[in-house]
């Protein structure tokens, strides 16, 4: 690890005269970290984290945030002031090279990503297999796996070229995927990406347009496309980013670990939750349910929760959550969309919920997701297609996590231990004696 250990903790084991020192890292900003690996070996014992909550898994510096201070950086840079003055790809460039693009680099970046945008014709054919219903996020699931078959000339992950085109041929890939779920849900001919186009344009051209006319990507919706994708770029050591880890710690190829990054963000815990909401908000129905509703989610038996409040690591406010909000009465009101009774409905919940004790005691705020699932549903997009649409965005969020591990000299397969508390050993009885 990079930090220098020049404070320690030391913990002793009681009933002996045991202890271990344990070395303090620092990070540029945020809490020490207390390294445990020597803990074993000096007093025989694991540490206990179930969920991960005070465990750092890597050190990465990527993605910063500070949940009690709404607090948001990617590189350095606050995702409030890359919101407002950058582009996806622009943000795309940073997340993977670590410094804001020269504009030559990033000419070339985008150059890069969007002549790579069209699948391999054969690609098609998986579509086939689907259910005409099947959810997008399980089509993703399926082709971004089955992608690692098609591109044998860049799995070598141990060679650097190998994963910047790897990574190149996923950021680029993936709208087209995306886009093409929905078409085939739909039952529409598939539409060619144009190289012409902005990653966010070509997405929406993809999705929105047919052959048989003309269409022309709305800007006022490019924009908000771009900017949804920019918040929802990288999250630092989120549980699907855990999981594009954990799978890449073993050495698998990268597009095999995007697609298990991919299904655990599908989750109503994580990336799943954009949908949830809106599923949520059609159940309330209208303002005046909204008293049962949260009765419902405060009653410990129900498992009801509100969906788009909470955050394992904010506790004061989400930042994206505060852009997204005003992104998304800035769209309906361009969009001439006056009164949505969703948002109102959102709005209200919003209300009664950040004033209601159950609420503040636990520190639960709205997150991204509160929101994102209103805006994209103004877009037109049908709920199915939200999480796949944040899957889209966090990929290079993803694919730069993947190869920041790769490259780290201390990086070993992922193993966590456990507290085992099965039965003791015991002999095998033959069926006739149980
Ligand atoms: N509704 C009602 N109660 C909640 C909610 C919620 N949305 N979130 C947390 N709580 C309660 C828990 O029941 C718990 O109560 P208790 O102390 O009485 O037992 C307390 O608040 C603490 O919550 P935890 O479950 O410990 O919080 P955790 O960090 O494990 O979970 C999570 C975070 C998964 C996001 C949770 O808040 C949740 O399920 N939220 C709804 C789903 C959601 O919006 N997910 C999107 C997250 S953002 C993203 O992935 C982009």
């Amino acid at each position: 690890m990079s930090g220098s250990a020049k404070r320690s903790v030391t913990i002793t084991l009681d009933g002996t005269n045991k202890s271990s020192q344990l070395p303090l890292v620092e990070g540029t900003i945020g809490p020490a970290v207390a390294d445990i690996r020597r803990i074993y070996g000096d007093l025989g014992i694991f540490t206990y984290d179930p969920g991960y909550g005070a465990t750092a898994a890597c050190e990465s510096k990527i993605t910063y945030i500070d949940g009690d201070a709404g607090v948001l950086l990617y590189r350095g840079y606050p995702i409030e002031q890359l919101a407002e003055h950058s582009t996806f790809l622009e943000v795309a460039y940073l997340l993977m090279n670590g410094d804001l693009p020269k504009p030559a680099e990033l000419r070339g970046f985008e150059m890069g990503v969007l002549r790579h945008t069209m699948l391999h014709e054969q690609i098609r054919q998986f579509y086939n297999g689907f259910r005409r219903d099947a959810h997008p996020m399980a089509v993703m699931c399926g082709v971004v796996g089955a992608l690692s078959a098609f591109y044998h000339d860049s799995l070598d992950i141990n060679n650097p070229e190998h994963r910047r085109i790897s990574a190149f041929r996923l950021i680029a890939k993936m709208p087209t995927i995306a886009a093409w779920a929905h078409k085939y849900n739909s039952g529409q001919p598939f539409m060619y990406p144009r190289n012409d186009l902005g990653y966010a344009e070509n997405f929406l051209h993809m999705f929105n347009a047919v052959p048989t006319e003309p269409y022309k990507v709305n800007p006022i919706l490019a924009k908000a496309m771009d900017l949804i994708m920019i918040l929802h770029a990288d999250h630092e050591q989120n549980a699907s980013t855990s999981t594009v880890r954990l799978s890449g710690s073993t050495g698998a190829n990268p597009f095999a670990c995007i697609a298990a990054g991919i299904a655990s963000l599908w989750g109503p815990a994580h990336g799943g939750a954009n949908e949830a909401v809106l599923k949520m908000l059609a159940e309330i129905g209208h303002v005046r349910n909204i008293p049962e509703f949260l009765s419902e989610v405060k009653d410990k038996g129900s498992h009801t929760k509100l969906m788009g409040f909470g955050h394992r690591v904010y506790k004061n406010y989400d930042p994206r959550a505060k852009i997204i909000q005003k992104a998304c009465h800035d769209v309906l009101g361009e969009l001439g969309i006056k009164d949505d009774p969703l948002l109102d409905l959102a709005m209200e919940l919003e209300k009664i919920a950040l004033n209601d004790k159950y609420f503040v005691d636990r520190k639960l705020y709205p997150n991204v997701d509160f929101y994102s699932g209103i805006i994209l549903k103004a877009m037109g997009f049908p709920t199915s297609m939200f999480t796949a649409l944040f899957a889209v965005s966090r990929t290079v969020g993803w694919i730069s996590q993947w190869s920041e591990m790769i490259e780290d000299p201390e990086q070993r397969i992922g193993r966590p231990r456990q507290v085992y508390t099965g039965p003791t050993q015991r002999d095998y009885v033959p069926p006739g004696r149980r």
